[in-house]
């Protein structure tokens, strides 16, 4: 069994003051946590995250990163950058990501490679829209996601996350049946070593029964990331 990963994508939230909760979450995680514990905080904070969890297990991660290294792409964030600023993995493909800013699977793959080559983990996110769903299409959009946007060459240790598009921030979870269904899938297709995370609504009251599903390796989660106390209580139940 995979150790398992708890991350926390904070999107566009969090303030200088958002740092009380990564102070707090330290002091209650301890040395030997249960999981594997990563932040992903908005990029300007991640600096910061970095230095105080420094001898503390928690990981801190970058939301997106660019495919280039450097160069005239204004805005943007490399991963190199991401890595120079204390980062150790970065979510690319997130959903909203794919829907906001017209990211296609080779956009994500590319993101992955620069990733992998920065020495960071990527977090590829997948996961099909309610009308996919409804037609029958989940299994389908999901093999092809993974496909298309997995690095073909880089090396490295990679992580897939597999968010329902329509469970995200919505408070609707996948059952479990579903959710077994698709990591059964997703680990036939990427093999033993890869961990598997789910996201969508992951909080409190259904960590436990999410991350017991067999190939589920850890979640990505999002609203109850933001305080400390109920991103904990989901640690708790790795
Ligand atoms: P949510 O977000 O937990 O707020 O649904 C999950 C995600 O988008 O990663």
């Amino acid at each position: 069994m995979l150790r398992k990963l708890i991350a926390g994508n904070w999107k566009m939230n969090g303030l200088r003051h958002s740092l009380d909760q990564v102070s707090s979450l330290m002091q209650k995680v301890g040395k030997a946590p249960k999981a594997d514990i990563l932040i992903c905080p908005p990029a300007l904070l991640l600096m910061e995250m970095a230095r105080m969890t420094k001898d503390s297990p928690i990981m801190v991660g970058g939301q997106d990163c660019h495919w280039k290294e450097s160069g005239a792409h204004t805005g943007e964030i490399s991963a190199q950058m991401l890595a120079n600023a204390g980062a150790s993995h970065v979510i690319v493909g997130h959903s909203e990501r794919r829907a906001d800013c017209g990211e296609n699977s080779k956009t994500v793959r590319h993101k992955a490679e620069a990733a992998l080559a920065a020495g960071l983990i990527p977090i590829i996110c997948v996961g099909e829209t309610l009308a996919q769903r409804e037609a029958g299409e989940a299994a389908s959009v999901v093999r092809d996601q993974v496909e298309q946007s997995m690095p073909t060459q880089s090396k490295g240790e990679i992580v897939i996350a597999y968010e329902p598009v329509w469970a995200i921030g919505t408070g609707k979870v996948a059952s479990a049946a579903d959710i077994a269904e698709i990591h059964a899938l997703l680990r036939e297709q990427v093999g033993p070593g890869i961990r598997l995370l789910y996201g969508g609504s992951v909080k409190l009251g259904n960590a436990a029964e999410i991350l017991h599903i067999e190939n589920v390796d850890g979640a990505l989660v999002g609203g109850a990331s933001l305080t400390a106390e109920d991103f904990f209580g989901i640690i708790e139940n790795a």
